[in-house]
This record gives C-alpha cells, sequence and structure tokens, in this order.
C-alpha cells in the first residue's frame, strides 16, 4: 500500500558509509529517514549524538525522523533540532514530564513525535494530543536491530487510531517490521513504518536494488 511510507533505520546501516547508505535508499523508494539515537543508559546500546546527526543532515533529501532513546531528554533536544532533525520523537518513559519534553520540541520548531515501549499503555499520552505530529509505538524492547515482532502493538494501534480521530498524527511502527507483520499494523492502522534489517539485509551500497526491492516488498 503506497499510501504507507517506509522508513528504513539506518541502524542497520554501514557505519562506515552513511552519506551512500542514505542516497540509495532515498534512491530506491524510502519516504523518511530514521535515525536511531541511544545513551545506554535509557537503552543498552550507544549510538548517534548531535555531531553525528548533523552530518547526515546534507545527505538526507526526504525526511530526517530522529528517534531520541536518552534519559534524560529535555538537555538534548535543542541540540538535535540544531543538528537538522524535520522529527524529533521522544519517550514517555524518559522522564516524568513528556508534555513539557514535547513542548520543547514544538519550540524548536521542528515535528514531534511520542514513542511507547511495548510495556507502556497509551493511557500516559491521553492528555497529549494537542502536541503530537506522531505517535510511534514500539513493536521490539529498544535498543537493537532484527527483534521479533511484538505482536500486542497491533491491538494497541488500533487503539492509537481511535484515540487520534481525525486529528492530523502519523501512526509509526518501529521494531520488527518484516513484510509479514507490516500489512498487520498497516490494517491496524499505521501510515509510517521504520524498518531496518527488513531493509538493508542482503545488500550493500554496491547493489542498492536489492534495498529497492526489500523496500517494495514491505
Ligand atoms: C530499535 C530501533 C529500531 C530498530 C529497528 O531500538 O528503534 O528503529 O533499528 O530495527 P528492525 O527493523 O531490524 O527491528
Ligand atoms: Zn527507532
Amino acid at each position: 500500500d503506497r499510501s504507507i511510507k517506509i522508513a528504513p533505520s539506518i541502524l542497520s546501516a554501514d557505519f562506515a558509509n552513511f552519506g551512500q547508505e542514505i542516497r540509495a535508499i532515498e534512491d530506491q523508494g524510502a519516504d523518511w529517514v530514521h535515525v536511531d539515537v541511544m545513551d545506554g543508559h535509557f537503552v543498552p546500546n550507544l549510538t548517534f549524538g548531535p555531531p553525528a546527526v548533523a552530518a547526515f543532515r546534507p545527505h538526507v533529501k526526504t525526511f530526517m525522523d530522529v528517534h531520541l532513546m536518552i534519559a534524560p531528554v529535555d538537555p538534548y533536544i535543542e541540540a538535535y533540532a540544531k543538528a537538522g532533525a524535520d522529527m524529533i520523537t521522544a519517550h514517555v518513559e524518559s522522564g516524568p514530564h513528556i508534555h513539557r519534553t514535547l513542548q520543547a520540541i514544538k519550540a524548536q520548531g521542528v515535528k514531534a513525535g511520542v514513542s511507547l515501549n511495548p510495556g507502556t499503555p497509551l493511557s500516559t499520552i491521553e492528555y497529549c494530543m494537542d502536541l503530537l505530529d506522531m505517535v510511534l509505538i514500539m513493536t521490539v524492547n529498544p535498543g537493537f536491530g532484527g527483534q521479533k515482532f511484538i505482536h500486542s502493538g497491533v491491538d494497541k494501534t488500533r487503539k492509537v487510531r481511535e484515540m487520534i480521530g481525525d486529528r492530523p498524527i502519523h501512526i509509526q511502527i518501529d521494531g520488527g517490521v518484516t513484510p509479514e507483520t507490516a500489512p498487520l499494523v498497516a490494517a491496524a492502522g499505521a501510515d509510517v513504518l521504520v524498518a531496518g534489517s527488513a531493509v538493508f539485509n542482503g545488500g550493500t551500497v554496491d547493489t542498492p536494488e536489492v534495498y529497492g526491492k526489500n523496500i517494495r516488498a514491505i
């Protein structure tokens, strides 16, 4: 379904070739570029500081979707906005003040997303709706690519679709998205699918057509 956007996660790209990897996925039909920021504290892995994200920026022609898996998050929002994020998504679990965090993201003039871990109920975002451009439903416990899809996210997607009503808020799914799981969340109302291993597996910057084939299969 081409009304569904695909956002490849460059967590599964070749870390020595980000510029070429971004060009390859965009040439092959990626709608957004998903950047997974991890701090070794909120999640048990470490990835990209603001200077790395700033280095990606000139290569991204589509939309740079920055997923912050860091706590505390508020002290870093300005830096990631200045690095060139088009959207910043923060986790509701990253601190006690998600509403203030979302206000701080909007104050930077970028789009705001909120993310929920698989164990976190939707009630935590009920009073944030007026600040949101996107809700990110995690279908793995964040930290690593290549994990197995957690199926309770399908029901959660259906419920968040009801909560959103006619507001212009995207529903993004992240974790274990494959040609098998993508139709389940799309049918439940998701419109942006993040995929790391399902896009990059089997390809390299020298065989970008593999990425295209993988994107079209999702
Ligand atoms: C998980 C990250 C995801 C991850 C997805 O912590 O937020 O974006 O890279 O990878 P796959 O698609 O391989 O599950
Ligand atoms: Zn992510």
